[in-house]
């Protein structure tokens, strides 16, 4: 499997069957291509770690995936949407603790029309001009994407989930649409939006060919983020009784996306701390460079469950950047101040 791993870090390029074998064998690679990871990472971005502000706007969703806890079929949510206010005042606070980031991310609610939400992306830049403005709303007309990117957001995250059909169609209902979402992420670059993709580690049925598919697909399209963490099952969805995905694999698909794109921006998840208390640290020592602490208000916190446990409920912003801080500092890193656009 040395050879495989070699040809990987000269080439930053595997063929499918050569993906799934380094996934497969990865236990003697691991190590190895770890410190590979962190070499290139510190070489592009040094010591720093970028933050976003995370402020989670709306629980409410018409899409009924069935691996997340806020689907609309889940009828023991408590469903909330913040005002334009809130979300505002989220932004003011966040600015103050240093945030030059803002992701407003939500489930598809039909409520954040394109009205509502450029005149809210105006009025964020207009306070805050020096701050990049990311969405995180989900799928999307093109003209639709076009009309926020044109009232001023920066950044779009939309994880593809995976790179293969079949799998993409047991995670999710017949109404939602492998094509589609690719559409939706082919647009957006299209438009000129700084772009996202990801997916869950060790999602139902996922195998060692479905995320072969994923690295081949991140090698290709070249996201400037990246978005991944272990699926973590929530307690009232279809997918409940399905394993959690590990730190091992995550913390390993981490390495390889760093050597695969070496710019990429890629977070060390909330997921990936919440199924192992060190593991966002474990995240940034494996190729992570971003950290997004949570700015949305307390009392909605615990309404956004995606999956059970989620960490970082009970805190304010600055207790959740203060604990951030901390962590990255312990490793011998330090959060940097800025926008934090991609180095390529
Ligand atoms: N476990 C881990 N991640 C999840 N997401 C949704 N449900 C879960 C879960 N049960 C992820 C999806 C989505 C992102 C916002 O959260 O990948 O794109
Ligand atoms: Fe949110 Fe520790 S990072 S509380």
């Amino acid at each position: 499997m040395r050879e495989i791993a070699e040809k990987l870090l000269k080439t930053r390029s595997l063929d499918l069957n050569e993906y799934a074998k380094l996934i497969r064998y990865r236990a003697n690679l691991a190590e190895w291509l770890k410190q590979e990871a962190l070499n290139i990472k510190e070489s592009i971005y040094g010591k720093d770690v970028y933050i976003r502000g995370l402020i989670e706007i709306s629980n409410i969703c018409k899409n009924d995936c069935y691996y997340c806890g806020i689907r609309r079929s889940n009828g023991d949510v408590e469903r909330y949407r913040l005002s334009e206010e809130q979300i505002l005042a989220c932004c003011d606070e966040g600015y103050t603790l240093g945030f030059r980031t803002f992701v407003l991310q939500g489930g598809e609610d039909g409520y954040f029309t394109d009205e509502r939400l450029c005149a809210l992306i105006g009025e964020i830049k207009r306070r805050h001009s020096d701050c990049a403005v990311t969405l995180s709303l989900g799928e999307r007309s093109d003209d639709s994407y076009a009309a926020l990117r044109r009232a001023g957001a920066d950044r779009y995250l939309l994880r593809h989930e995976t790179a293969d059909r079949e799998h993409y169609g047991k995670l999710h209902p017949p109404e939602m649409s492998f094509d589609n979402r690719m559409r939706c992420l082919r647009s957006l670059r299209d438009l000129g939006y700084q772009v996202g993709c990801g997916f869950m580690v060790g999602s139902p049925y996922q195998t060692e060919e479905t995320l072969a598919k994923d690295l081949k697909f991140i090698e290709d399209f070249k996201p400037d983020m990246c978005g991944i963490g272990p699926f973590v099952p929530h307690h009232g969805t279809p997918m409940r009784d399905f394993a959690a995905g590990t730190v091992e694999l995550t913390c390993f698909l981490l390495s390889v996306i760093r050597i695969i794109y070496p710019p990429v921006l890629l977070p060390s998840t909330t997921a990936l701390g919440t199924i192992d208390p060190q593991g966002r640290e474990k995240g940034l020592l494996s190729g992570a460079n971003v950290v997004m602490p949570n700015l949305s208000p307390t009392n909605v916190r615990r309404k956004y469950e995606l999956y059970d446990n989620k960490i970082c409920t009970g805190e304010e912003a600055a207790e959740c950047k203060g604990c951030l801080s901390r962590r990255v500092r312990s490793i011998g890193c330090r959060l940097a101040i800025g926008r934090g656009d991609i180095k390529k």
